[in-house]
This record gives C-alpha cells, structure tokens and sequence, in this order.
C-alpha cells in the first residue's frame, strides 16, 4: 500500500484497520454459490430474518409523504431523544433524559464516538474477549492500545467474566473497560454479579466502562443487568444501543448512546463534523418503534428462544462440538478444540471446508478479536429452524467424514 508519492500514503492507524469478517463470508458464500450452484445454509451474519414490522415502515413512509425528509438536529429529534429515555427508563427503572442521550446512524456511530471521545494516544482500554470488532479498530484509530481480557468458557454453560483477570490488566494507563452484553458472538449474558464486580472495578479505579446492550431484547434466560440500573451509572458508563437489532432495522441505520449530560455536547460536536444527523425519516420510525405495538418484538424473541434450544440441539449430537444453551443475543460459539485435534485442521480450514463441501457458511472464532476464541466457531441463529436443522445434518456429515478419513 506504499505509494510512490508519500503524499498518498495512508496513515498507520487507518492501515491498521480491518474490515468485519462477516461481511467478507457474505461474498465468499456467494462466490462459492455461483462457481459450484450448491444451496447455500448461512449462520453467518449477525441480522434477524424477519421483515421490519408494518407499523414502523408505515411510519416513515408517512414521514417521506408529509416532507419530513431535511437534516435534524445533530443529536436527534426532541421526540426520539424523549421516547428513548421513557423507554430505558420504563426497562431499567432509571431516570435517564432526553438531553444524555445522543441519536446515531447505527450503533456502530455510537461505538465510534463512545471511544474517539475518551481515548488518546497511550491509553490502554481493556476489551473483554471474544469481542465485536469495532471496538479495537476504534481504539487502535485513536492510537490507544487494546488490551484483552479473555472471558471464560465454562464446558455447558458458555461464557463468564472474571473479574480478578480485568484486575489483572488495569494498569496506570488504563482508560475503559468495554463490555458487550447480552454477547456477542458467545450468546452468553453475562450475570448481574460479573456486572456488578465490573461496576465496582469502575468506581474504585476511576475508570469509564463502555457497554455495548444492543442485544438486551434477546433475553432467553437467566437475567441482564443494564448499567443504566446503577444509580450512579453517570459517574461510571456509557451505554450504547440501537434498533438494529430489536426492531429488525439492521439496514435504516439508527442508534443511540447514553451518557451524562455534560459529555453530550462534545460528542454531538465530533457527530457534526462525521454525519450531521441519522436520517431524519428514520428518526420518526424510531419514535414509533418505541411507542407502538411491541407484539412482534415479542414474537420474534420467542421464535429466537426456540431457536437457541434447536442448535444448541442439533449441535450436541456432532463429535467434538462442546455446545451450550446460549441465554442471549442470537448467537453461539461452540468449542471445538477436540475436532481439531481429530482433524489437524486449524478453525479456519474447518470453515472454509464446510462452506466449500457443504455450502454451510459459520465463522472462525478469529474473526472476534482477540485469541480467546481461536478453537470456537460462530453461528448466528437468525436463520429459519428448517436451516438449522439440514445446516447442522450438513455439518455432521462433514465432521463424519472429516474424521474418518
Ligand atoms: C455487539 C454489536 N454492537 C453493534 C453492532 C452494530 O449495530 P448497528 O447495526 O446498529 O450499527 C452489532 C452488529 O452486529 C453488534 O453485534
């Protein structure tokens, strides 16, 4: 990438990001589709499989109709910025308002600001591994240093976070702690006690803890604790989400962080600078997403719950997968240390095997940084139960012959 005008030469930070790994599985399943004309069974990306629900379409389209289609103010529409605070408050019983919260085009926004608003060049921020990719592409932009802390695989339950290895990492230099929960890509949540010790770490050390709840919706079990349940959350946490994900709108690009008030401003001003506004129709959507009918959320969680049961199913019966029941999120992230030893194939070769011989598209532990998951493979469950079923038959044939070979 040098170029021979140095002029044109990209800088270090930006050559030191990476794109996400599940968008390249997305061209390299069609590719595979194309060249070879197999079916393809894809538990590779991280979106629901459902349509928005009518409502909220509607809602925009009212929007576009009646010309609410200008810039916004930077921060999101008075109205949003209202119905997101009733809602968190109505969820975590807390009195956030419509002036500590800042409207994003995506999470993804909001990850960005949360983290090039806080972190300078040095600054040690501790990621709980595996983790969402963004979060170490930002700190690496601002030239902050990714320090991980693996969460533990515990054999039939999933993941847990030790607190005493975040202890472990904290150092003179370190700046936040970013926590994912519910998680992904694990699909575990992780339990108000592990939240609880995080919070404790935060106070005591003065240091900012980023949480990432754009999963909370996807409670199948066991219980989430939102940071914004703290009452001094001010003092401690950003809180990040969107509607990607509850509401089926991966696509409409909107989003939200939560911040003490005072900090709003400045980000609202990096915010300017990078998009001016979330699209302002889609602003409106999100007013009613909030407000109306919740019953398809509803149903969708449900139909999520049955589907976490079902791999989590079909998975056990393949040699050498450890899989759990995942409790959140639409994910789960197998061990498959033994099928390797089995096979001498690393997690990558296995992938591309199975997308290759099978046309079934998982993703490589690897593709969540940092280490911790190198012997895990990803699914995604935001699939029809008809894919898990014939994906996973798929996969244990590959495994059965991988193994007999
Ligand atoms: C943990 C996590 N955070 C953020 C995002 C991005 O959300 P958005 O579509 O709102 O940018 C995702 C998407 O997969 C995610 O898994």
């Amino acid at each position: 990438m040098i170029s021979k005008s140095p002029t044109l030469n990209l800088t270090p930070e930006i050559l030191s990001i990476e794109g996400e790994t599940s968008f390249a599985y997305l061209s390299k399943a069609r590719e595979v589709h194309e060249r070879k004309g197999i079916p393809i069974y894809s538990f590779g990306i991280g979106q629901p499989d459902f349509p928005t629900p009518k409502h909220i379409v509607e809602a925009a389209k009212k929007a576009l109709d009646e010309g609410f289609t200008g810039y916004t103010e930077t921060a999101g529409i008075p109205e949003l910025r209202r119905a997101i605070a009733d809602y968190l408050n109505e969820r975590y019983h807390g009195e956030v308002l419509p002036e500590e919260i800042i409207v994003t085009p995506g999470a993804k926004n909001a990850i960005y600001l949360a983290l090039a608003s806080y972190v300078t060049e040095g600054d040690e921020v501790i990621i709980v591994e595996p983790s969402y990719y963004a979060y170490a592409m930002v700190v690496k932009m601002r030239r902050g240093k990714p320090i991980f802390a693996s969460a533990d695989f515990v054999p039939g339950r999933g993941f847990i976070i030790d607190t005493d290895k975040i202890l472990d990492k904290i150092t003179s230099k370190t700046k936040a702690i970013v926590i994912n929960n519910p998680h992904n890509p694990t699909g575990s949540i992780f339990s108000p006690s592990q939240i609880d010790g995080l919070v404790e770490i935060a106070r005591e050390k003065g240091i900012l803890l980023v949480s990432d709840e754009i999963y909370d919706n996807f409670v199948f079990h066991g219980q989430f604790k939102s940071l914004l349940e703290y009452e001094d959350w001010r003092d401690t946490s950003i809180v990040i989400n969107g509607f990607s994900k509850t509401f089926s709108m991966t696509g409409w690009r909107l989003g939200y962080l939560v911040a003490r008030k005072e900090a709003i401003p400045r980000l609202t001003s990096l915010a300017v600078t990078m998009y001016s506004c979330a699209a302002s129709f889609v602003q409106k959507a999100g007013v009613t997403a909030l407000k109306g009918d919740c019953t398809p959320v509803r149903e969708m969680i449900q139909e999520f719950r049955e589907r976490a049961q079902l791999l989590h199913d079909e998975l056990s019966k393949i040699p050498g997968f450890e899989s759990y029941l995942p409790h959140g999120a639409f994910y789960l992230y197998p061990r498959i240390v033994n099928l390797l030893k089995m096979t001498g194939m690393s997690t990558e070769q296995f992938v591309n095997y199975l997308l290759e011989e099978k046309g079934v598209v998982v993703l490589p532990g690897s593709a969540f940084p940092d280490k911790a998951g190198i012997n895990h493979v990803r699914f995604s469950f935001a699939t029809s139960k008809d894919v898990i079923r014939k994906g996973a038959e798929l996969i244990r044939e590959a495994v059965e012959e991988l193994i007999n070979k």
